[in-house]
């Protein structure tokens, strides 16, 4: 798409990939993403803000010259991550005379990660503005808003935040404002579980502080921006809140169709308990297991449980089932009780190591696993009813902490 104005000499200037289907090799990105950039022109002085995936370099530069601008004054880097700073010494062999804007944090990693120098930066603290004549940007951390050095700057005179990972979405749009969609909001909700979760805590101070600068836009490093903020900070509340949805997701694999059996049966009788129930099936096809696992994550941003169905293979967790759990623990979740149901040959230690996959979701209730030799029978099956009756009473009892 074109640079677009989005406010009075404002731009984004930033690089569509909608063909993208996998980031960091672990997210699934069914809409693609985007690597915003923006321009901000001052009377004086002109700011961009964050640059694109070294892959879409050219195309940016041709952008940035159709805004028949001289070359930019600063560079400002809101976060290292390759994607929105992948492309720094190839822009600066472009504009040579730019200056380098950042936090400390943000140069310091950009000496590891590109071996870009430090004093090449003007460094910025907390609160520190940088004037451009007429337009400012407040600098403010914002740290584990995906990496140690995320930062986001305030854009006083528009009331435009740009708020770098946080607040995003991988969605590649050829509208550069987000609208209300469900597949939009979606998209920000999954990136939510895959970038932020892990540092809800963190999160939700940055969303508590960013409304209290009441911005009249968000502009994210990816996805369209928030020209209403109150779609994502209303989100974000909720999210990064204590309360959980009344509802079980269960991920699941069946080689021969006995856990499946079991996962059947959980559902059915979480169900006619009030229970909604979301099965994710691992081992569907070659691409079930990173897909599925990201729609694991994506229902675990409010979910009350979370059940593992999985066989035992070679005395352990199906692989599937396991690389679920690791990545589950890893994004802790907010679920408060976390189970392991299925199925085993003739020996199994599987209760074990799902233990110590599942080790970090410390607030989360360990249920005891439900395990069944073979192809479940009549009397298994009562033991799964137990088990999904004793769940659902757990769920129900938290009351107040229902949304
Ligand atoms: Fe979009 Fe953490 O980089």
């Amino acid at each position: 798409m074109p640079s677009v104005a989005i406010s009075e000499n404002i731009f984004y200037v930033g690089a569509q990939h909608p063909d993208r289907r996998m980031f960091d090799c672990l997210m699934p990105t069914p809409h693609g993403t985007s690597y915003n950039s923006y321009l901000v022109s001052g009377t004086e002085k002109s700011a961009l803000i964050d640059t694109v995936d070294p892959e879409f370099l050219a195309g940016y530069v041709r952008k940035l010259k159709s805004l028949e601008m001289d070359a930019p004054d600063y560079i400002v880097l809101l976060h290292t991550e390759q994607d929105h700073s992948g492309s720094v010494a190839e822009l600066l062999k472009i504009y040579p005379n730019a200056k380098l804007v950042a936090t400390s944090n943000v140069a310091q990693l950009m000496k590891t990660h590109m071996h870009v120098p430090s004093d090449q930066f003007q460094i910025m603290n907390e609160g520190d503005v940088l004037d451009l004549g007429g337009k400012s940007l407040t600098f403010y951390k914002i740290p584990f808003a995906h990496w140690p050095d995320n930062t986001m700057v305030y854009e006083k005179q528009s009331g435009i935040l740009f708020s770098s990972d946080l607040f995003g979405s991988h969605y590649a749009f050829d509208k550069v404002f987000a609208t209300d969609s469900h597949e939009i909001k979606d998209a920000a909700r999954a990136y939510y579980a895959e970038i932020m979760m892990p540092f809800s805590q963190h999160v939700r101070k940055y969303a508590e502080k960013v409304i209290g600068l009441a911005p009249q836009m968000i502009a994210s490093s990816h996805g369209p921006i928030w020209k209403d903020p109150s779609l994502i900070l209303k989100k974000y509340m909720k999210w990064t809140g204590d309360k959980v949805n009344k509802s079980v997701v269960i991920p699941y694999v069946s080689m021969h169709g006995s856990s499946v059996v079991i996962m059947e049966r959980l559902t059915w009788r979480l169900a006619g308990k009030g229970i909604s129930v979301l099965c994710r099936n691992l081992g569907e096809s070659p691409e079930s297991l990173a897909i599925e696992t990201g729609h694991v994550l994506n229902d675990l941003v409010m979910a009350a449980a979370v059940v593992f169905a999985i066989p035992t293979v070679l005395g352990g967790p199906h692989p599937a089932g396991a690389y679920c759990a690791l990545v589950v623990n890893a994004l802790h979740p907010k679920t408060r009780f976390v189970g392991l149901v299925g199925s085993y040959g003739w020996g199994t230690k599987i209760g074990e190591i799902f233990e110590s996959l599942t080790s970090g979701m410390k607030k989360a209730e360990k249920l005891t696993p439900l395990l069944i030799e073979g192809l479940p029978t009549e009397a298994d099956l009562v033991k799964v009813d137990e088990y999904a009756d004793q769940l659902a009473a757990k769920i129900l009892a938290l009351g107040d902490d229902l949304v």
